[in-house]
């Protein structure tokens, strides 16, 4: 069985993940769940990145230690995973011992071979990006050229990682593996820094504590790149006790690295380097990703523009995006996020095109064959063109599978939908129906239609995880016709459909969902780009606050109620009518004290009876432990609405 081990890059703990850094683990994910359809043996990575400056700042500003810092946001990190339904083999935490004990030896060792010597760095330091900057490459003189922050001047003892040593052979690697590097425009992007000349890398620092200690100088640091990108072989147990899995997969057929494209050069030049001065094979492949952009930008914490899965999934389910996320980048480019192109993808992709196409189909089959239909030898003059398309598609789809193009392969597989829905429209079933002399070719059309969406099942297992399956239930396919292997049109024999066909993907209501999705988009504006606080859980929209009527009441008259002496029974006008409210103030306010007064009241309560005495509304006053203060508007009307 041939091998695949796939990783992501490690995450940063600065706080909630968002659709953009999300976007890595799903595509990763998908192409993990394709390689295994494919008969592979597989091995996903991710985990955490979790040392660094940054990380010990935030820690502080919060209060906790780094260590209690990180635990919060890993715990998050895993239950966001879960709700992605993302299957990793591990999970790997920087902070953990079989990966810190590893990066010290692999510190050692390339100071011992002299990859690595000490000296001195003076350079423009950015916390936010733990990266040195050049004079030259600052923003106005003083700013991060990636992030915009303003940089530190430091000067400091530091170790230095030899990269020019290795320049000329990275490149010629480079040259010798076209596949290495994809896509090819990020592929040129690195060749031409490469060959701009590469300098000595700055691989310690003394300014802060939280990381692996240099073993041989403890008061260094080891950077935090060095650090993080051990975790590709440290998770394996390269250099453990049990090197097993770092032989099987790191030894083995296929390694993918995927990564966004701001860390590039950080995988496709430091890391085969390190690899190559460590004397371990660079057998990896890199695919450098677009981002998730906002209609006017980059996403943003800070600014509030920032889209967060696990508010879009419990309303959309995770179906809904996972193919947003998986459709909207090309491989080559980056994708936006639109509250409207969202709905559109739902209502017109994933309701009108797939979720129609399969519950018409159900319902044909259980309208004219009473759910059960055979295989039979009539045929139709449009049924080539269909089978046709479905071999076209099985080969396209995992042309660009294998080729990390997921957006294309998706394309495709609905290429392969709208054509089926089109077979519907060509051989027009309904009319088939009228002509009992035309039974056989029917069943023959709703065949081909229930083997068409099999097959789509089949290439939609990766991408949509709730929909293939219920695909598979509705149309009851025996689980050895859901292998990539059984893709094959005329496999399957005969079937017997639900007779209580469920609509997968129900239409959403455009102006609300995006109206929501934009309330989102405006409602998360982080202090200072600090870790985001937890919202509570009962927060009500303002739609739901809407429904609360209030306008101003003038109190007419007041008496005690008849039976109850602590209510007070209130005759009040609210411009519409004298509405009669019975409310629990009599301890604080005598009936004289009340009338007069211009109070708050909720018009749309339901009417109840309190003690046998009718109370149309509820008149507003707050309580303390002491004390209970009727909200009071003396200058506005009776009717004057409040909001
Ligand atoms: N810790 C490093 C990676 C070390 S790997 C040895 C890091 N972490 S990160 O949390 O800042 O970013 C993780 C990934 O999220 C990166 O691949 C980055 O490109 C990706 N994304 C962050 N924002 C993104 C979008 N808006 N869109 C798509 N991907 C984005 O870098």
């Amino acid at each position: 069985m041939k091998t695949f081990y796939i990783t992501t890059p490690i995450y940063y703990p600065s706080g909630k993940l968002h659709i953009g850094n999300s976007y890595t683990t799903v595509l990763c994910d998908s192409i993990n769940r394709y390689k295994k359809l494919r008969g592979y043996d597989t091995y996903y990575l991710t985990g955490m990145d979790e040392h660094g400056q940054k990380v010990e700042t935030v820690a502080k500003e919060r209060s906790l230690t780094p260590q209690a810092h990180v635990d919060i946001i890993a715990d998050d990190t895993k239950k966001l995973w879960k709700m992605l339904d993302i299957k990793y083999d591990d999970f790997i935490r920087t902070t953990e011992d079989r990966h810190e004990v590893v990066v010290e030896q692999i510190f050692e060792q390339l100071l011992k071979q002299d990859d690595i010597y000490l000296g001195e760095y003076e350079g423009h330091y950015c916390i936010h990006d733990e990266s040195f900057f050049t004079e030259t490459q600052l923003v106005d003189g003083k700013n991060c050229p990636d992030c915009g922050r303003p940089t530190e001047l430091i000067k400091e003892e530091s170790y230095f990682l030899r990269l020019p040593k290795y320049q000329d052979w990275l490149l010629k690697y480079i040259e010798d593996n076209p596949g290495f590097i994809t896509p090819e425009s990020r592929k040129n992007e690195v060749v031409s820094f490469i060959k701009g000349g590469l300098r000595d890398l700055s691989v310690s620092r003394t300014s802060f504590e939280w990381g692996v200690k240099v073993k041989s100088n403890p008061k260094h640091v080891i950077y935090v790149w060095i650090d993080a990108l051990s975790n590709y072989i440290t998770a394996l147990g390269y250099r453990s006790k049990d090197t097993k899995l770092f032989n099987k997969y790191w030894g083995g057929d296929e390694v993918l690295h995927v990564v966004g494209k701001d860390i590039l050069r950080f995988h496709a030049i430091y890391w085969p380097i390190m690899l190559k001065a460590l004397d371990i094979p660079v057998n990896f492949k890199l695919y450098a990703h677009g981002w998730y952009l906002m209609k006017d930008g980059k996403m943003s914490k800070s600014k509030g523009k920032v889209v967060y899965p696990d508010d879009l999934i419990p309303r959309y389910g995770l179906d809904a995006m996972r193919y947003f996320l998986l459709k909207e980048i090309p491989y080559s480019g980056d994708g936006v996020f639109t509250p409207e192109d969202f709905v559109a993808r739902v209502n017109y992709d994933l309701a009108n095109d797939f979720g129609n196409l399969l519950n018409r189909t159900i319902n044909m089959v259980n309208k004219y064959f009473n759910s059960s239909i055979k295989k039979n030898s009539a045929t139709t003059e449009f049924d080539q063109l269909l089978v046709d398309k479905v071999k076209e598609t099985i080969e396209a789809y995992s042309t660009s599978m294998d080729a990390m193009k997921v957006s294309n392969a998706i394309s495709s597989l609905w290429s392969l939908i709208s054509r089926t829905n089109k077979y519907i429209d060509e051989t027009t079933p309904w009319v088939l129906a009228k002509d009992e002399t035309k039974k056989d070719e029917l069943e023959n059309v709703l065949y081909n239609l229930v083997e068409s969406l099999r097959h789509i099942g089949v290439m939609l297992k990766p991408i949509l995880l709730d929909a293939s399956k219920g695909l598979f239930t509705q149309l009851n396919i025996p689980t050895n016709l859901q292998t990539w292997d059984s893709l094959e049109f005329g496999s399957l024999k005969e079937v017997t459909v639900t007779d209580k066909p469920n609509p997968l993907f129900p239409r959403l209501d455009k102006k609300i969902e995006e109206e929501f999705i934009g309330t989102l988009l405006s409602g998360h504006p982080c202090k200072n780009c600090k870790d985001e606080e937890k919202e509570p859980e009962n927060l009500i929209t303002i739609e739901d606050f809407d429904k609360v009527e209030m306008v101003v009441g003038e109190i007419l008259e007041c008496k005690v109620h008849p039976d109850a002496d602590r209510l007070l029974v209130s005759q009040v006008n609210t411009k519409d009518k004298v509405r009669q409210i019975v409310s629990g103030v009599s301890k604080y306010y005598s009936p004289e004290d009340m009338i007069g007064k211009k109070v708050v009241i909720v018009k749309n309560l339901k009417p109840v009876k309190l003690r046998g005495v009718l109370s149309e509304g509820m008149i507003l006053a707050g309580k303390g432990r002491k004390a209970l203060e009727v909200l009071e508007l003396n200058n506005l009307k009776p009717g004057d609405k409040i909001s």
